[in-house]
């Protein structure tokens, strides 16, 4: 291998946000593209986010999801590195691609409301991290208001998340009171001016916090932050690259978006401490990203690709440029590990699957997550069951929804991980298969793949099971559940089954 491959892969970093809505993921976005001289994109992000907003009307979301889903990676440089930003996409977009995404990126940034701690949809998406052992820098956001205490929102994180928290900076007082922060590190102290944007270059170095420049600069609360940095310095735990590429802590930055404070510190930070490309597993050996040979794996289907229009026999294409908002990529010439690239797709390829030179390999690790939403799908016309069953299938091999086939009757229950994943499905079901259905609810909420090594009590389990199990799209033993609390019930009651969260392709 050529030094400039090396080159090329060490300085890439592939990472994606992990967020709840409206923590400030898009404002974070738009900043580091700024810092990545990306500015026209900054505003598209901006604009795209608007029109999200301003719509309920439900051509006009299609439409402009048919920008959000597709603009799935965000590529800028900054120093000397060359950053892919993969789009976790979250409020109404929320779905299984979200989680998917994660299955594709190096490491993860965290992005916590201060006044919030630890929501939702984070917490789910932590899940995917934790599965991986996915690096994860966090940063805490909307220091300018006020918000929970700091020590507060890093035992919320601890407690909540599982993971050790090593603040790297420390705010000084919040809200009206917020003055800045100080990095434990470098040792240097970020002033605050709201509504002025401060880049590090801003900062004062402090080598020790008992100079009095330190009152001078935060008046009062000059003690407060020496009161808790020596507070810090006996019960924080110190920063630990290994634990942090491990998965077991996470670097913590504190700052406001908004203001463009903290930013610019936490992407240095970013830069040099998350990992480069990583080796993958397949189920025959294992993958080095210096590898010249190209493989890769499909981890999101894009609606910009070419689809077929079946009823009217036509292939129904998206424009290229959407497919990547970041740059004009559709002439890729070359790719490294670490690096996104669409290819396009006519119903032949599913998520999951592998693309090599020559060698067959099948990575893994890119699996399907449980639902947690169903839908019972009827026909209006019930002359329409084969093309129903049809679209179904490719929609589910595709990726955009699962399909749950109950063992003692003939319904179509469908699960999703975000229920828009339903809204999408019942229109492209419409539009490219011809076939006008209807939802019903049904009662259940959770969803785990069944496997068990013995037969014979796989068998019992089925037998008095019956009414709960389904198979999925791939012919996959599935258990439904009304509740956790259900799921938990019979997974006490059947110790040698096992209900996993997760299912590999096939
Ligand atoms: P999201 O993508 O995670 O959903 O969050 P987004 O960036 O859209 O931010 C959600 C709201 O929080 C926005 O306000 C945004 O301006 C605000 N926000 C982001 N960062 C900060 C921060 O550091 N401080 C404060 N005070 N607010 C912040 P909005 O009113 O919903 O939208 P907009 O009209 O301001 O765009």
């Amino acid at each position: 291998m050529s030094k400039f491959h090396q080159k090329e892969v060490d300085r890439r970093r592939t990472f994606g946000i992990i967020s709840h809505p409206d923590a400030g993921k898009t404002t974070l976005t738009e900043k580091l593209l700024l810092f990545g001289g990306a500015i026209q994109m900054a505003g598209a992000v901006k604009a795209r986010k608007a029109a999200r907003h301003a719509t309920s009307d439900w051509m006009a979301m299609e439409q402009e999801r048919g920008i959000s889903v597709t603009s799935s990676v965000m590529k800028f440089n900054y120093r000397n590195f060359e950053v892919n930003l993969l789009d976790t996409p979250g409020h109404q977009d929320f779905s299984e691609d979200t989680y998917r995404v994660l299955t594709a990126v190096d490491s993860a940034l965290m992005v916590i409301d201060s006044a919030k701690g630890v929501e939702t949809q984070t917490r789910k998406l932590m899940e995917v991290c934790r599965m991986r052992n996915t690096p994860i820098i966090t940063f805490i956001n909307k220091l300018d208001r006020e918000g929970l205490s700091p020590l507060d929102l890093l035992s919320d994180i601890e407690e909540t998340l599982q993971v050790e928290c090593a603040p790297l900076s420390w705010p000084i007082g919040m809200g009206k009171r917020f003055k800045g922060t100080y990095n434990l590190y470098r040792k240097q102290l970020t002033l605050f001016t709201p509504g002025q944007e401060t880049r590090p270059e801003d900062a004062v170095v402090i080598n020790d916090l008992a100079d009095p420049r330190v009152d001078e600069l935060l008046g009062s609360q000059a003690d407060e932050l020496r009161e808790d940095i020596e507070l810090l310095e006996g019960a924080a735990n110190p920063f630990d690259l290994e634990h942090y590429l491990k998965g077991n802590q996470t670097p913590v930055f504190f700052g406001s978006a908004i203001n463009n404070f903290g930013v610019q510190e936490m992407l240095d930070a970013f830069v040099e401490l998350a990992p480069a490309p990583l080796s993958r597993e397949t189920t025959s050996r294992e993958v080095s990203p210096y590898e010249e040979a190209f493989s890769g794996f499909v981890f999101k289907i894009n609606r910009g690709m070419k689809l077929r229009h079946h009823r009217i026999g036509k292939d129904v294409s998206v424009s290229n440029a959407t497919i990547f908002m970041a740059q004009d990529r559709t002439n890729v010439e070359e790719a490294y590990a670490g690096d996104i690239i669409g290819v396009h797709n006519h119903g032949t390829i599913k998520i999951g699957d592998t693309f090599t030179i020559k060698e067959p390999l099948k990575f893994t690790g890119i699996p399907s997550f449980a639902p947690e939403h169903f839908r019972r799908v009827r026909l209006k016309n019930p002359l329409k069951t084969k093309q129903l069953e049809k679209g179904l299938i490719q929609l589910a091999e595709e990726g955009a929804v699962q399909l749950f086939r109950p063992l003692i009757n003939t319904d179509y229950i469908l699960g999703a991980v975000g229920v828009l994943q339903f809204d999408v499905i019942m229109s492209r079901l419409k539009a490219e298969y011809g076939v006008d259905a209807i939802y019903e609810g049904i009662d259940y909420a959770t969803a785990r793949w069944i496997g068990c090594g013995d037969k014979k009590k796989l068998e019992e389990f089925e037998r008095k099971n019956q009414g709960n199990l389904a198979m999925d799209a791939e012919g996959n033993l599935s258990y439904l559940a009304s509740s956790e609390w259900r799921l938990g019930h019979t997974a006490e009651q059947w110790p040698d089954i096992a209900f996993h969260k997760t299912r590999e392709h096939n």
